[in-house]
């Protein structure tokens, strides 16, 4: 059962997918396919609780009143690895804004260094999607949910592919209201900061660097 605020998305078609990414002998082509279409699949899950707003049409058979989602959209991959998972989101949310973290983790300190930032003006007014497919010690994850805040956006979910217990609680230790969306918590991570079982360095398989 996961924390509050944790939502763990294990529809069997994302977890035949997960597994297929993880297994070691995925090449960067088809886990460059495989990321992007986990991440579609997750976002009818991640956004279902997204509010909307009424929509007057014309059908063409009368008058009605539909819906539209209520806020624009910005996508926030943490460079790199949260690149992979783009364009999948946004073949279901061809109208969102995109903005650009980067941030790296330190190999000895595992300390987040960030790098790069680029976000729309109107980031502060939108429902954001703050994506990177790993959550390990938590840190790069806390450091960009800290940045977007000075940037003023109130409303932001943070959607990852395979989580850390450790990351999770060091993410929530900062920040408890910001909801974490994942397809799998992991056991661990190993004293590299690796997670246990993962897939490996996430950014390395699907650059092949
Ligand atoms: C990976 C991953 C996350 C981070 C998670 O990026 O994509 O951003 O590690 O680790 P953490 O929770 O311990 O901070 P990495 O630092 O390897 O950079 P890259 O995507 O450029 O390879
Ligand atoms: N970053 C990754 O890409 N993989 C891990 O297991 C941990 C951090």
């Amino acid at each position: 059962m996961p924390a509050s605020n944790v939502f763990l998305i294990d529809h069997p078609v994302i977890q035949t997918k997960l597994t297929e990414l993880r297994e070691i002998s995925t090449e960067p082509r088809k886990f460059r396919a495989l990321l992007n279409e986990i991440a579609s699949l997750m976002v009818y899950e991640v956004t279902r609780s997204w509010p909307t707003k009424p929509r007057p049409i014309h059908t063409p058979m009368e008058p009605m009143t539909g819906c539209q989602l209520a806020r624009p959209i910005t996508l926030v991959p943490i460079l790199r690895a949260g690149l992979g998972m783009a364009d999948g989101v946004l073949r279901l949310l061809p109208d969102a804004h995109l903005g650009h973290l980067g941030v790296r983790r330190d190999e000895e300190t595992l300390l987040p260094i960030a790098y790069y930032q680029k976000l729309p003006p109107n980031i502060a007014e939108t429902e954001v999607l703050l994506i990177d497919p790993m959550l390990a010690t938590g840190g790069s994850g806390a450091a960009a949910v800290t940045y977007l805040k000075q940037a003023g956006v109130s409303a932001m979910r943070f959607v990852c592919l395979v989580a850390a217990p450790e990351g999770i609680t060091a993410l929530h230790a900062q920040h408890p209201e910001i909801p974490i969306y994942c397809a799998a918590i992991d056991r661990q991570l190993n004293e590299k900061g690796y997670i246990l079982p993962g897939l490996g360095d996430a950014g390395d398989r699907l650059f092949g660097t």
